[in-house]
């Protein structure tokens, strides 16, 4: 296609989920330009640069780089690990960038209502990456409940299966396994549940509690005589799930591309040299992780709507059931995988109604395709008038941030909290 007025896009972080959204965006270079790249490691930026195929593209070694060579697109794509995302996104703010903001906005909550006071301020626009809300399921939810065949909303119960490999990969080997390296998991994984619950119920959450653990991916889970490490000749590796050297055989795609750069090339032997040493050989039940691999949150919304939400390791996929004065409605992987539809409207009186939706990628409709979702919105929420809410913008985001931060402290403090409370005892001075 040949290019009208593309926005031009620069990307802090060009790890996995910077490479996902420029090869989407690359795809329509009438709509989008792909100007600069920054990161450490040179070879990831090497990556959107070919992606990229600008030849004028502009290659930095990190955040502090690319921000100080001044504004050089019209959107900054953060996509740093979570604790980095504030720093980049805060200057990136002060120079008049808008910005695409990987979830979630920040690690502290602190830091993500500055975020929203400076975006109002500076009148930037801050899109924040909860893909599920351009995913063709939850689309597909949004409009039905929008209908008005469920009648007025009484409850909703949603669920995340986190899926016992992803958890291990990520919650106890991987990049959020340490809170304090991190966040907690109701804001590193679970963020894109609080928000979808709070932008399918439409208005505010009022109080919340919450309780959840860490029990399972403990040292005294682990079986007798297991090593530190899978490469070190475990007695159980024949049938414990967890077994590192999958990376080099039936879990390789897609897990091991995401934290190792050689993954397409490397041979098995050299894949299992890396895990003598990478956080992803370690046994699952001897790491120094404490995210929790189970959680569930009570919530009350304005107007009465209730709300539940539970996440497991447990578990594969998300789930939810919407509760109406009209009729019910189901949905989500179970139904998908075994009853051949996405969703089925149960009405109180009358027939069932069942729906199936399609992905806009092609992909796989719950999640996945949310990316190409969000990329596909882009360009239009980017060229929005200012001081238009956006679909993901930052006004909406925000809540539900402060769902899943309060409710880590309802977790913790075993108490019930009230959210705007709870946002006025953490708004910076
Ligand atoms: N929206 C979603 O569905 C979704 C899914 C997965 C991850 N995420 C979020 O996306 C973010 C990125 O995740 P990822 O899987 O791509 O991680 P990643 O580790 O693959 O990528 C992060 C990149 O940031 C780079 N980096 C580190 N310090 C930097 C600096 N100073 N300047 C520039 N770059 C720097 C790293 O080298 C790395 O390449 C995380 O915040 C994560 O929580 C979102």
């Amino acid at each position: 296609m040949k290019p009208t007025n593309p926005l031009k896009l620069a990307c802090i972080g060009c790890g996995a989920r910077a490479q996902t959204y420029t090869s989407l965006a690359a795809r329509r270079p009438d709509r989008f330009q792909i100007v600069a790249g920054a990161d450490p490691v040179a070879g990831r930026v090497e990556k959107i640069r070919r992606c990229s195929g600008n030849p004028d593209f502009r290659a930095f070694a990190g955040a502090q780089d690319l921000l100080a060579a001044g504004k050089l697109a019209d959107v900054v794509i953060v996509a740093t690990q979570d604790n980095y995302h504030f720093e980049s996104c805060h200057r990136a703010l002060e120079l008049g960038y808008d910005v695409l903001l990987e979830k979630p906005i920040a690690t502290r909550v602190d830091q993500v209502l500055e975020i929203e006071r400076l975006a109002l301020q500076a009148n930037r626009r801050v899109m924040v990456c909860f893909v599920l809300r351009f995913a063709a399921f939850y689309r597909k939810v949004k409009e039905i409940i929008g209908s008005g065949i469920l009648g007025d909303l009484v409850s909703i119960q949603a669920g995340e299966g986190v899926m016992p490999w992803h958890q291990a990969h990520s919650f106890v080997r991987g990049h959020w396994s340490v809170v304090s390296k991190s966040s907690p998991m109701i804001i590193s994984k679970c963020c894109h549940d609080t928000d979808i619950v709070h932008w399918l119920a439409g208005r505010r959450c009022r109080k919340i509690a919450s309780f959840g653990s860490l029990d399972y991916f403990r040292p005294e889970r682990a079986p007798a005589g297991v090593p530190a490490r899978c490469t070190d000749g475990c007695p159980v590796e024949n049938t414990c799930p967890y077994n590192a050297l999958r990376y080099a055989g039936d879990q390789r795609d897609p897990w091991l591309g995401m934290v190792y750069d050689r993954a397409a090339e490397a041979t098995p032997a050299e894949i299992q040299d890396w895990l003598r040493t990478s956080p992803w050989g370690r046994c699952v039940y001897r790491c120094d992780n404490d995210a929790v691999d189970r959680q569930v949150l009570a919530m009350e919304f304005d107007g009465g709507l209730t709300g539940t939400f539970t996440m497991t390791a447990f578990e594969t996929g998300r789930h939810l059931e919407i509760y109406g004065t009209r009729g019910v409605l189901k949905g989500g992987e179970t139904y998908r995988r075994h009853f051949g539809s996405h969703l089925v409207f149960l009405p109180h009186e009358g027939e069932i109604v069942r729906y199936t939706v399609q992905a806009e990628d092609g992909g796989y409709e719950l999640h996945g395709g949310g990316d190409a979702g969000l990329v596909n919105a882009l360009y239009e929420e980017m060229t929005r008038p200012a001081g238009e809410p956006l679909a993901a913008g930052i006004n909406s985001t925000v809540h539900s941030h402060l769902i899943g931060f309060a409710a880590e402290e309802a977790r913790r403090t075993g108490s019930v909290v009230d959210i705007e409370d709870y946002q006025r005892r953490h708004t910076p001075q």
